[in-house]
């Protein structure tokens, strides 16, 4: 099946692109640096010829409210198109669980209209909503640090490893669409601050975190429902303490 995953260079979508080749499919990894760029629509129609489905696990470049919010809804609305008019039958988009909670973070709220478009298009679908990946711990940490202090919130998060979000993506491009938001999380939860002092302790950073319950996370006050999948959410195996012993070999 020719699968098409734009942002197939990110770190997301280079795993899910090695995942559905092993499983003996043909994914086409799309990024700008491979001539293909969903907000100017360059290389989608060539891109999309004889797909059955695209996956859609791009990252905006900047984060500001008006850039990012502009990226997802262009994005969205050029993939549609084009995937409209090659015949795709399947989008598969990546979300935030927990996105429509937080409409004080204008990225959150960039997702959510992405998630918007998506259902109100015209192309079946499925939303795959995860929670943070363990690989995105240091992004977090660094974008609540002051000098030596990185100041989070204790709020309960699920997070997962990189390799199982790709792994259910792979399954979820290569069954039917579902029309309908799926939830995906870790294995455990752990307050937000403490999963940052850990993967801090484990790479010897000498930063100190403190928790502090306003500390705003990308934008948003948290508290212990804010980024939690319901119970439906499927749980990925890897655990932290694994995934960072695995990661410091
Ligand atoms: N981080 C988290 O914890 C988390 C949790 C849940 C959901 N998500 C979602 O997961 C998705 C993937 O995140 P990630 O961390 O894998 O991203 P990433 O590593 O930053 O990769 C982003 C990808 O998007 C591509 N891209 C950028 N601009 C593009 C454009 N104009 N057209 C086509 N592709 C473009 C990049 O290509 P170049 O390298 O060529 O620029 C790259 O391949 C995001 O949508 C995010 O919202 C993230």
């Amino acid at each position: 099946m020719k699968i098409v995953v734009i942002g197939g260079t990110g770190l997301i979508g280079s795993k899910l692109v090695d995942k559905l080749r092993s499983d003996g499919h043909e994914p086409l990894a799309a990024s700008p640096d491979t001539g293909v760029n969903a907000l100017t629509g360059e290389g989608l129609a060539e891109a999309f010829e004889g797909a059955q489905v695209v996956v859609d696990v791009a990252n905006a470049p900047a984060w500001d409210d008006a850039a990012v919010l502009d990226f997802f809804q262009t994005a969205s609305r050029n993939l549609l198109a084009a995937e409209t008019a090659a015949g795709v039958g399947h989008h598969v988009a990546l979300s935030v669980v927990g996105a429509d909670r937080l409409p004080e973070s204008g990225y959150l709220r960039a997702k959510v209209a992405q998630e918007e478009l998506v259902k109100a298009g015209p192309v079946p679908y499925t939303i795959v909503r995860a929670t943070q990946f363990f690989e995105f711990i240091g992004r977090i940490a660094d974008s609540s640090t002051d000098g030596d202090t990185v100041r989070l919130s204790p709020a309960l998060v699920q997070p997962e490893a990189a390799d199982d979000v790709a792994g259910t993506l792979a399954d979820v491009a290569v069954g039917a669409p579902l029309n309908d938001t799926v939830e995906l999380a870790g294995p455990e939860a752990f307050p937000l601050h403490e999963l940052a002092r850990r993967a801090l302790n484990a790479s010897e950073d000498p930063r100190q975190v403190t928790a502090d319950a306003h500390a705003r996370y990308f934008g948003a006050e948290l508290d212990d429902r804010s980024l939690i999948p319901g119970d439906d959410a499927r749980i990925a195996p890897t655990r932290f303490e694994d995934w960072l012993s695995r990661s410091a070999s």
